[in-house]
């Protein structure tokens, strides 16, 4: 049998937090950097709907639809074989309804190949994710700064700053893990406040933005390697100028061409790049 590395399931997401472990997340929209992200060893990759920023040129996550958001599952899970693999519900796929939102998260599932949905919000998606659950969807749940949200929180605003939004906050985080989710983003809200949500749950906290106190941290990818020129919100640490590396390398390209240095006429050099001939 060969070696494959066992696949993270909700479960061991729920045990790492018993055992004091924290949890590395990031997002991914396709297969190349899906491959990248879990050899690298990372617990969950997040099919996220900043897909809409990140890759797709969006100013919001707003108009990302369940087709788009099912295609970029399916490249990621073909990219993945170790980490779980959640998915995003977009914007207007789950409030209408519950049982239009079972239908859109089934659909995550059976054709995306994700293993679980997020979805944002806290006491009015609660019956959402009870039926989720009690079907066999596991949920994560997503509070604090809710990006589908943006228009009403008048931009991408610190949230929970107000004692009594931070106890909102708290009550919903309690709901949400009584309705049966397994973990629960915090985004954008004072340490004081997510440290306070992970000593009252049993379920991970999944922080950014949120302190250093949550069970486990997320990035947009992009963010992280230094690929979003536009939207890199300030709490999200660069590890990588990768967007430098790309322009260098492709001016050189350019300038190659231009110049005829490339390709060198007496050897044909072929192209180590995934795209050239077969040998
Ligand atoms: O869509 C996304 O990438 C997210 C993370 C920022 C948590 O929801």
């Amino acid at each position: 049998m060969p070696d494959r590395p066992r696949v993270v399931r909700v479960t061991d997401i729920i045990a790492k937090k018993s055992r004091g472990e924290k949890i590395a997340m990031l997002t991914a929209y396709d297969a190349a950097f899906a491959r990248l992200l879990d050899c690298a060893g990372v617990d969950i990759l997040l099919v996220g709907d900043s897909l809409g920023m990140a890759v797709l040129g969006y100013s919001t996550t707003i108009p990302v639809t369940l087709e788009a958001m099912i295609h970029h599952t399916q490249a990621v899970v073909r990219g993945t074989r170790h980490a779980l693999v959640v998915a995003d519900l977009p914007f207007l796929t789950y409030q209408v309804s519950v049982a239009e939102a079972l239908r859109n998260a089934a659909r995550l599932l059976q054709e995306g190949g994700a293993a679980a949905v997020k979805l944002e919000g806290g006491r009015p998606v609660l019956p959402v994710v009870e039926r989720l659950v009690e079907v066999g969807i596991p949920v994560m749940g997503h509070l604090g700064l809710l990006p589908q949200s943006v228009h009403q929180l008048g931009g991408y605003r610190r949230q929970a700053t107000r004692a009594e939004d931070a106890g909102r906050l708290l009550e919903d985080a309690r709901a949400l893990e009584a309705a049966g989710a397994f973990a629960v983003v915090l985004e954008s809200i004072p340490a004081e406040v997510a440290r306070a949500a992970t000593a009252a749950l049993r379920i991970p906290t999944i922080g950014i933005g949120a302190g250093p106190d949550c069970d486990g941290q997320v990035l947009v990818s992009h963010d992280l390697l230094g690929l979003s020129c536009e939207h890199r919100p300030p709490f999200a640490k660069e590890y990588a100028q990768l967007g430098e590396q790309v322009l260098a390398a492709v001016r050189c390209y350019i300038e190659e061409v231009r110049s005829g240095r490339f390709p060198l006429a007496e050897t044909g050099e072929a192209s180590a790049g995934s795209s050239g001939p077969a040998a």
